[in-house]
């Protein structure tokens, strides 16, 4: 059971900007630079989706990361992993790659398929300064591995990290205990869902099917298509209603409260600690 006494409103509704990545794959960064702060521990957030060869068939060749951990939701499509540590895995169809770059690695993230869908999310998930350099890891989940539950009005809950009315995730992570979680409402309109949520946790809901409305008391804020809404921090929990066949992501996590400081793939706390990553990947330490 979900005991919300305060559910938390929104504070401000995000279009994404188009971009491209990799070696020239389209998709659109929800989550940037300007909200790290407000959103800490998350540091990016990518979606993209596309029937069209041309916009993901380049991939993502050979590129290093350090610092924080890399989570993949592939929703459909097949797309093969490969890194310095000699791990290799198949990201396919409702599959998750939670990948810790900790002290550095190298990898390819390369589609296998030449047409149709290809559709999902990345979400890049700081480590907490004393982790940065921890031993490189990863975990390939396959759609089968990922907790399913349905809640009493049909709402079916993927419950990726964190807990979801009483069901524990695939994932759990300590100190920015992540929640994430994909919802797919049935296909009737009105259905509503409701999450606990620490008051302390950084939240967002992007919707990527539908629409639907965040409700706080006598409020209903609406949140469109490929929109991100970023929850205030004033209550304990989410009331969500949606219209029929609505799908959405809902993200969270306990800030981190450290300095943040980006350059490309490596997000370190200070400026030194930047250089000194440059400076490893040129020197090749990180495999
Ligand atoms: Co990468």
């Amino acid at each position: 059971m979900t005991h919300i006494q305060q559910a938390r409103g929104v504070e401000r509704i995000v279009q994404g900007l188009d971009t491209q990545d990799g070696a020239g794959v389209r998709l659109t960064r929800v989550l940037s630079h300007d909200l790290q702060e407000r959103l800490d521990p998350f540091l990016m957030l990518d979606a993209f989706g596309s029937e069209n060869p041309g916009d993901y068939i380049a991939g993502f060749p050979n590129h290093p990361h350090r610092g924080f951990e890399t989570v993949t939701y592939m929703i459909a499509g097949r797309m093969r992993h490969r890194d310095s540590g000699g791990n290799e895995g198949l990201l396919q169809n409702g599959g998750v790659q939670w990948m810790t770059a900790g002290r550095g690695l190298i990898h390819s993230e390369m589609p296998e398929q030449e047409e149709g869908l290809m559709e999902g999310f990345q979400l890049w998930l700081n480590l907490p300064a004393k982790n940065k350099l921890c031993e490189p890891w990863y975990r390939d989940i396959q759609s089968e591995h990922i907790p399913e539950i349905t809640t009493h009005e049909g709402v079916l809950v993927r419950v990726i990290a964190g807990q979801s009315h009483g069901t524990a995730g695939a994932m759990q992570r300590e100190q920015t205990e992540p929640l994430y979680l994909d919802l797919h409402f049935p296909g009737a309109d009105n259905v509503g869902f409701e999450q606990a949520l620490p008051r302390t946790h950084n939240a967002l809901i992007y919707v990527y099917r539908g629409n639907l409305a965040v409700i706080r008391g006598d409020q209903a804020t609406d949140v469109p298509i490929k929109r991100m809404a970023v929850l205030a921090n004033d209550g304990d929990g989410l009331v969500l209603r949606a219209k029929a066949n609505t799908r959405a992501i809902v993200i969270a996590g306990n800030p981190l409260k450290e300095p943040i400081a980006q350059y490309g793939p490596f997000v370190m706390n200070t400026r030194e600690e930047l250089i000194q990553a440059v400076d490893d990947f040129r020197a090749g330490l990180m495999g």
